[in-house]
C-alpha cells in the first residue's frame, strides 16, 4: 500500500492541476529550470528559457576567449547572463531589462545562484555605464522577435502565460534587434563579439542589418536560422 498524502499536499497538488487545466506552461508550475550549467527560477515576471537560447549560451561560450566586460540585453530570468557568469568567473556581467518584474526576478535568481550580475532597469543599452562605450567584449541578446501578426499563432499556452513584452517586438517583429544591430558597434570593444537570437524568416535580413560586424547566421538543432554573430 503506498504512503496516504496529507490534506495539505493534496491541496497543493489540486491547485497545480487547476493552474495546468487552465493552460499554464509546465515549467511555471515547477519553478526550477535547468539553463546550460546553472538552474534559474521562472514564473510569470519572465519568459521560460528555451533550449534554443542554451544554444546561444554555448556559442558565445565558444567565440570568446577570457571576456572581461559581459552585456546580455533583456535579460528575462537573467538566465543568458548568470550562465555566462558561471562560464567566465573574472568577468564582469551587466544584464539589462524593460520590465521592472523581469528585472526582479533575474535579482531573485542572480542572489540564489551566487553569481554577481548587475541587472539594470531600462532600454536595450540605455542603462549601461558611459564609460563602458567601446569597452564590451561580448554582447548576448535574445530580444522580442516576433511582429505582432505572428504572436496571434503561438500556442495558447505561450500567449495566453508568458509576457507579451519578451515575444513581441513590434509591427514587424525587427523592431528591438534594429536598435542593438545599430548601437552595438558604439559599445563593443575592438574584437569584440556579439551573438544573437533572431527568428527563423529573417535569416538573410539578419545578415544585412548585422553587415557592419561582419554578421554571420548559424541554424539551431533543427537546422533553422536562428542566431547572428557578429565581430567589431
Ligand atoms: C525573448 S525574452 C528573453 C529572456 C531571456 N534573456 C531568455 O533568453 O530566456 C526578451 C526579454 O527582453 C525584454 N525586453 C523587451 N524589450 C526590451 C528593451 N527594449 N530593452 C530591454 N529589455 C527588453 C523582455 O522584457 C524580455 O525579458
Amino acid at each position: 500500500m503506498g504512503v496516504p498524502i496529507t490534506d495539505t499536499e493534496l491541496a497543493t497538488f489540486e491547485a497545480l492541476a487547476a493552474r495546468r487545466r487552465a493552460g499554464e506552461p509546465l515549467q511555471y508550475l515547477e519553478e526550477r529550470i535547468p539553463f546550460g550549467p546553472i538552474e534559474v527560477t521562472v514564473d510569470r515576471r519572465g519568459l521560460i528559457p528555451r533550449p534554443e537560447t542554451e544554444q546561444l549560451f554555448a556559442l558565445a561560450v565558444d567565440a570568446v576567449v577570457e571576456p572581461q566586460i559581459i552585456v546580455d540585453l533583456g535579460t528575462g530570468s537573467g538566465n543568458l547572463a548568470l550562465a555566462l557568469k558561471h562560464a567566465f568567473p573574472d568577468a564582469v556581467v551587466y544584464a539589462t531589462e524593460i520590465s521592472p518584474a523581469a528585472a526582479s526576478l533575474a535579482r531573485e535568481n542572480s542572489r540564489d545562484a551566487n553569481l554577481d550580475v548587475t541587472v539594470l532597469d531600462g532600454d536595450l543599452f540605455d542603462p549601461i555605464p558611459e564609460h563602458l562605450r567601446g569597452n564590451v567584449d561580448l554582447i548576448v541578446s535574445n530580444p522580442p522577435y516576433l511582429s505582432e501578426a505572428e504572436i496571434a499563432e503561438l500556442p495558447a499556452d505561450v500567449r495566453d502565460h508568458e509576457p507579451r513584452i519578451a515575444l513581441v517586438a513590434g509591427r514587424t517583429g525587427d523592431e528591438v534587434v534594429a536598435v542593438i544591430a545599430s548601437e552595438a558597434p558604439r559599445w563593443l570593444a575592438p574584437g569584440g563579439t556579439i551573438v544573437c537570437e533572431i527568428s527563423e524568416f529573417r535569416g538573410p535580413a539578419m545578415e544585412e542589418l548585422f553587415a557592419p560586424l561582419g554578421g554571420e547566421v548559424r541554424k539551431d538543432l533543427a537546422g533553422k536560422d536562428r542566431f547572428v554573430i557578429g565581430r567589431a
